[in-house]
């Protein structure tokens, strides 16, 4: 086998229920993984919860509950609903493990031994009435450098910029609306400003999504500021030797890549180090909002404590909802378990929506109107289509056996390009490419038993009905071995109906080419995709659209609210 590989998702933070945004880039992921798989390499594929940080504090604190219990609570609906999606994570962790605390404090040790890390007395926002400080999400006023209302942490309104404690300008607590003050104290930075060099040139051979690099290299060319890894909290990772601080989320959330990892390992007598010591190849699928994290300050890290650096970052692009931007508070949001899974709807189709859509780095649009066209024209259409007409015409007319005959020759070459197509593809992170090659196989397999008239030949000749049909039932195989990263479980029942045994998700792609054995039985042919009526379609609209209605009100109750009282109203956390 070749090196190690090692796939990574962003985690997504332990706050709240998984929605279809999560799903963009953690779907996409998982096919990459499977595609790697039938290459024949060695990989892992890790994620987990994301269980620090201010908006995990202040939610529980909402519900009268521990940030503990809150984490535990979307942990176990993550994990859920990923293994209903089918994502299959080979380990899937939580930032609060003890792997991620001990590992995050002996790299902040490394760093600080390095001396990468210094203490500076800075002044904070601070809130009297609350009597405490006030770090990141607590604090909500405008942004130092675009003047747009702010968090405390980042400029989400405006320019988009990260925002160090204490930049803030006219801040607020967001706990009690009242105004806060700045008092000083002592945190410490890491500095962040003297890896500008090594990230001008680790960028230029960082691989992944272009976007992701270019991004990142125009922003270390412009501004590179030394980055605060303190705040003044009880949740969270100990600063080693200050019992009163922790360390920022974001520098605890991706070490939980590695803690992951190392827990993998122990179970699975691998060991960590040939991940992220030896130079095993290191890929990150990330949100196209987190780039700044993994394309700077992450690598900065890595280098600065010793660690393998990750070979690529791939960032997906937004999803949009009916064509607008997503946003939890205006209900413009599918959520994945309530909207998708428990109302009976198949998760492959989901899966097969968000990679043909449009190119990984684009932006997704989401309907049902336009889910349901893809099911019914692609999959219903033609793939399904031909799966059935191919194996129910065999079980009519060759007693459920694959027919003797030489497969067309001009089909083989057909899957053989396939195949290395949708390997490139994968490999370039072009899942579109990927699925649209597939699908053009099944578009020259439905053209084929067409052309051919398999019907007439039956009554004429019944050897030369036999290799059509042989030829189509290997085009067959190869759509399935070929389809199984974007629709595994739809693809196993397939895989079943062409009398095959064991799991497709085993079976490399280079299986396609060998011939379907003659006179094999196939199993029962069973429809694989049924079409979306109108009437379903309608109804899962309609309960989004109640949904972005009753936001609109809420939120327009809000405001005349907020204004009578002169308060400032945030969105959300
Ligand atoms: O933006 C987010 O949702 C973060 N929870 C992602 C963390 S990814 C990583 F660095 F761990
Ligand atoms: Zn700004």
């Amino acid at each position: 086998m070749s090196s190690p590989i090692l796939v990574t998702c962003g985690l997504p933070y332990a706050n709240g229920p998984c929605h279809l945004g999560h799903l963009r880039t953690y779907v996409p992921a998982d096919i990459f993984v499977r595609g790697l798989k039938k290459m024949g390499k060695d990989v892992l594929f890790v994620c987990g919860s994301d269980a620090h940080g201010t908006p995990i504090v202040v939610n529980a604190e909402g519900l009268g509950m521990t940030p503990k219990a809150l984490v535990a609570r979307y942990h176990q609906h993550f994990d859920e609903v990923f293994k209903g999606m089918s994502v299959g994570f080979d380990f899937f962790g939580d930032t609060d493990d003890p792997a991620c605390h001990n590992r995050t404090q002996e790299m902040v040790k490394a760093l600080t031994d390095g001396g990468h890390v210094y203490p500076k007395e800075i002044e904070l926002a601070y809130c009297p009435k609350c009597e405490r400080f006030l770090p990141d999400r607590y604090v909500e006023g405008e942004c130092p450098y675009c003047g747009k209302p702010a968090r405390g942490d980042e400029c989400d309104m405006g320019c988009g910029r990260h925002l160090e404690p204490g930049e803030i300008k006219n801040a607020v607590c967001k706990v009690c609306g009242g105004k806060a003050e700045y008092r000083k104290q002592i945190h410490y930075f890491f500095k962040l400003s003297e890896f500008k060099d090594f990230l001008l040139s680790y960028l230029e051979t960082l691989g992944g999504t272009a976007s992701a690099r270019n991004y990142a290299k125009e922003w270390v060319r412009q501004e590179l500021k030394d980055w605060c890894i303190t705040r003044n909290m009880a949740w969270g990772v100990k600063f080693p030797g200050h019992d009163d601080l922790v360390v920022y989320v974001w520098v605890d959330a991706p070490i939980g890549y590695i803690a992951f990892t190392e827990e993998w390992c122990a179970k699975n007598g691998r060991d960590w180090q040939s991940y992220w010591k030896d130079g095993a190849k290191i890929i990150h699928f990330i949100g196209g909002d987190i780039v700044y994290h993994h394309c700077i300050f992450w690598p900065a890290m890595l280098k600065g404590a010793g660690y393998t650096l990750p070979s690529a970052v791939v960032a997906s692009g937004m999803l949009k909802i009916d064509d607008k931007k997503f946003s939890k508070s205006r209900g413009n949001v599918i959520w994945v378990k309530d909207d998708y899974l428990e109302k009976g709807l198949h998760p492959d189709l989901l899966r097969y929506y968000l990679a043909s859509y449009t190119a990984h780095n684009k932006e997704v649009n989401f309907s049902w109107k336009i889910f349901a066209d893809k099911v019914n024209t692609e999959l219903v259409g033609a793939f399904g289509n031909f799966l059935n007409r191919a194996l129910t015409f065999t079980v009519k007319n060759f007693e459920g056996k694959v027919p003797q005959g030489e497969i067309d020759p001009e089909l083989m070459a057909r899957i053989e390009q396939t195949l290395n197509e949708v390997a490139t593809s994968l490999e370039e992170y072009e899942f579109k490419k990927a699925a649209d090659s597939v699908m053009t196989l099944a578009d020259y397999g439905n053209i084929y038993f067409q052309s051919h008239e398999p019907w007439k030949l039956v009554k004429s000749d019944m050897a030369a009905a036999g290799a059509v049909l042989h030829s189509c039932l290997q085009i067959a195989k190869a759509l399935v071995i070929f389809m199984e990263p974007f629709m595994p479980s739809k693809m196993q029942n397939a895989w079943k109906q062409l009398g095959q045994e064991g799991s497709v998700a085993e079976k490399p792609f280079l299986e396609a080419l060998i011939p379907l054995e003659e006179g094999r039985i196939l199993g029962t042919p069973e429809i694989l995709f049924s079409r979306m009526e109108e009437a379903s379609v309608k109804e899962l609209d309609r309960i989004f659209q109640d949904r972005v209605e009753k936001a609109e009100f809420k939120g327009k109750a809000e405001e005349k609210t907020a204004e009578k009282k002169g308060e400032i109203s945030f969105e959300e956390f």
